[in-house]
């Protein structure tokens, strides 16, 4: 935990995989400000959230301590399931509230401050979804995640082909659905993360639409383990 003076445990080590150019952003201005209104909207398609629930379920162990870093008023986990505790993080304070998943939250920009207030080894599971997009330093927030994440926890990136265009940097802006998930497992992969698994799917519509053929969002995640 990191302490109103600043102590706490030390930041991890970070090796850094993206240059400068490859951070650039176009709205340079504060990210806490592009989200200051709360958007109680689904940034994702029913499809979308169906198949990353189902993930959750086959991969979270009930009774887990969970991380949603780069929450907002949904967390996408089964409502059946039952985990020993949630921990939301986000940067607007009233969606984070609004999520009835989360025992506790924090806001924290993590493009000014990669720092963690979490204890070392306290989660199972770190969870980031249609975030990592933009996050300007993920090596900083990488090593972060390896240092409060249980030996054998785990990471799930997950993401869809969507983003804000002017908040993303330009590593993400400039490639295509293949390259933001091995930009992502290269990323885990320099801090120390296990070899990463890549999802790519496609979704179905759900309702008439979807027996006709029509397609949801696309579905993408990294999920690595932590050794
Ligand atoms: C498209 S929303 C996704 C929200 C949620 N994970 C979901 O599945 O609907 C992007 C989220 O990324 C987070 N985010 C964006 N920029 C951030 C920053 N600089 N620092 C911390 N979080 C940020 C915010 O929590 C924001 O709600």
């Amino acid at each position: 935990m990191v302490l109103p003076d600043g102590s706490g445990p030390a930041q991890a080590p970070v090796v850094p995989v993206l240059n400068e150019a490859e951070r650039f952003k176009l709205d340079g201005g504060d990210d806490a400000l592009f989200y200051a209104e709360p958007r109680l909207v689904q940034h994702l398609d029913a499809a979308f959230r169906g198949r990353l629930t189902q993930l959750y379920r086959e991969r979270i162990p009930p009774c887990a301590t969970v991380l949603d870093l780069m929450s907002s008023w949904v967390s996408h986990l089964p409502e059946d399931i039952h985990y020993d505790r949630v921990i939301g993080h986000g940067l607007n304070g009233r969606e984070l509230e609004a999520n009835p998943r989360l025992d506790s939250h924090w806001v924290q920009n993590l493009n000014q401050d990669q720092r963690l207030p979490l204890d070392t080894a306290s989660v199972d599971a770190a969870l980031i979804v249609a975030g990592w997009q933009y996050l300007q330093q993920p090596e900083a927030v990488a090593a972060e995640l390896l240092r409060v994440v249980r030996p054998r926890g785990q990471v799930i990136v997950a993401f869809s082909n969507r983003m804000f265009f002017q908040k993303a940097p330009q590593i993400w802006t400039d490639g295509g659905d293949r390259d933001h998930l091995a930009y992502v497992a290269r990323v885990l992969l320099a801090q120390g993360w296990g070899q990463p698994e890549l999802i790519a799917e496609a979704t179905r519509s759900p309702g008439p639409l979807g027996w006709l053929g029509g397609h949801g969002d696309p579905f993408f995640a990294v999920i690595s383990p932590r050794p």
